[in-house]
Parts: C-alpha cells; sequence; structure tokens
C-alpha cells in the first residue's frame, strides 16, 4: 500500500472506531468567524483532531479542531470547525489531509466557507460571495508529487471546479432573503501577509474577484477526487489599491461573525435541499 494510502487507512479506523453512525454525505469546513454552523448540527459525535492519527492541528487563534459527526435536517454531514492554513507551516499535503479523509468517509460533496478580500469594489464588507472559479497564486499544490491513482488522475481537470447548480440555487436563497450576495472568481495567496496596493490592482486586472488564503487547495484535492464543490466567502475587507485601509484582524473576524447567521443560513439550506 502506498504510504499515504496507509497513513488515511489509519486516521479512518480510527475515526469509524469513534463514529458508527450513517456515512456522511457532506462535508462542510467552517473557517474564520465561521464556526456557528456547527450550532446547527444535531451533533453525535465530536472528535478533536489532536486525537486521530496523522491530522494536523490547526494553530489559528480564531479557529476550533474537531470534526463533527451529525444531521442536519435529515442529511448525515461532518463538518470541520477549524482548517489549516499553508500559513501555519504545514505542507499543502498537510494541509488537505482531511478532505481525503471525508471523501474516504464517503462524502459526495463538500462545502468550504471563509474570510476574503473584496478585490472587485461593487463588493461590500459582509457581502456573501458564491465562488464560480479561481485563480490559483499559491507556490505549491498540494497534488504535487507521485500521483495516488485510486484517489484520481494525474492531471485532474478543472473545466468547472465549483459546482454551478449550487452557485445559482445560494444565489436565488440570497435574493429571497435579502441577503448581498454575489459570484466571483477566487485568488488563492499563501500569505501570511496581506496584499499591497500593486498586488490587489493585479488581482482585479487579471480578474479576480476577491482574495483568500485557503480554499483552493481544498477545492484542488477534493475536485482531484471528483468531489462536487461549493464555496462561499465573507467579504472581511474592501481591497481598494487607491484607497487601501490598513489591515485590522479583529475587524476581519468581527465581520466575519456578523454574517456568520447568513453564511449559515445559506448552506444549512442548500444542504437540506439537496
Ligand atoms: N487578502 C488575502 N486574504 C484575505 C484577505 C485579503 O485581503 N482578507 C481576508 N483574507
Amino acid at each position: 500500500m502506498d504510504s499515504k494510502m496507509k497513513e488515511y487507512s489509519d486516521a479512518l479506523e480510527f475515526i469509524r472506531r469513534q463514529y458508527k453512525g450513517e456515512q456522511p454525505e457532506i462535508g462542510i469546513i467552517l473557517g474564520t468567524g465561521l464556526g456557528a454552523l456547527a450550532d446547527q448540527i444535531v451533533q453525535e459525535r465530536v472528535i478533536p483532531y489532536n486525537f486521530i492519527p496523522h491530522f494536523p492541528i490547526s494553530t489559528v487563534e480564531s479557529h476550533f479542531g474537531r470534526l463533527i459527526f451529525g444531521k442536519l435536517g435529515n442529511t448525515s454531514v461532518v463538518a470541520m470547525q477549524g482548517r489549516m492554513h499553508y500559513y501555519e507551516g504545514y505542507s499543502m499535503e498537510e494541509i488537505t489531509f482531511p478532505i481525503r479523509i471525508l471523501k474516504l468517509l464517503g462524502i459526495h460533496t463538500l462545502f468550504l466557507s471563509g474570510a476574503a478580500g473584496g478585490v472587485n469594489l461593487d463588493y461590500k464588507l459582509g457581502d456573501l460571495v458564491a465562488v464560480y472559479d479561481h485563480i490559483n497564486l499559491q507556490t505549491d499544490n498540494p497534488l504535487r508529487g507521485s500521483n495516488i491513482n485510486e484517489l484520481g488522475p494525474r492531471f485532474p481537470d478543472m473545466s468547472k471546479p465549483y459546482d454551478m447548480k449550487l452557485v445559482n440555487r445560494s444565489l436565488e436563497l440570497a435574493k429571497e432573503k435579502g441577503y448581498n450576495m454575489h459570484k466571483g472568481v477566487y485568488v488563492a495567496v499563501t500569505g501570511p501577509n496581506l496584499e499591497t496596493p500593486a498586488e490587489y490592482r493585479f488581482m482585479k486586472i487579471i480578474g479576480g474577484d476577491l482574495v483568500g488564503m485557503s480554499t483552493v487547495p481544498e477545492v484542488l484535492v477534493a475536485r482531484h477526487m471528483g468531489l462536487c464543490v461549493c464555496a462561499i466567502s465573507v467579504i472581511t475587507d474592501e481591497c481598494d489599491p487607491d484607497n487601501l485601509r490598513s489591515f485590522n484582524l479583529d475587524e476581519v473576524i468581527e465581520i466575519a461573525k456578523q454574517a456568520e447567521p447568513k453564511l449559515t443560513d445559506i448552506i444549512s439550506t442548500l444542504i437540506k435541499e439537496l
């Protein structure tokens, strides 16, 4: 067995001993300030990441680190409360390890949430954005190295990275509910620094609408394995190169928190409808 597959099977075996309920259909990654969707899940089992063999542990204070199994409506879900970022020092392989585990646990669809900067100046603080495409400016790739053929192809297709039915449905739901929502192209960077004015200008010129330090590695690994993907971000800072304010983490977390009920509402409705 490939040594990576051995690590996956160690983690799976441990999780299956801890959680003997229904196979989850949906995986959810709860990002910065967006962990409260966990409260809507009727929880059946909670497993801290540090108990699971080979699982990386998030070092960011604003993130919990636990896997939550339970029900959202009638749907069995598994949520990652807290995600790992490349800027924390993990390898791309480490930060996407949990996505492989979720797939092997049986999910067919992955929902991701997170905070992002608004490069598109029509976006306002607290607006939601359904990601419909991305531009990867990260300098490393989780699929680099020998391919695990059991999981997916060497050269995974990226012609349809995000599920357009879910993008369109989330926009409809937002309209019905009176939430400001857009669809946009996510530019992925590694961070941890924020961007310079010239970098934000560049991102706009190349066709980006929002920028963030997460999401894309997970999406690459999820699409490699054929998972259906839906990513929704909250705009936590406005990236106007000609009028750029200094970055304030407390403000970003506060804005993400304020938007949390809207995002929770959209994602939980989408899941209940699936
Ligand atoms: N840039 C990169 N990542 C981010 C930003 C940003 O402006 N805002 C939130 N995450």
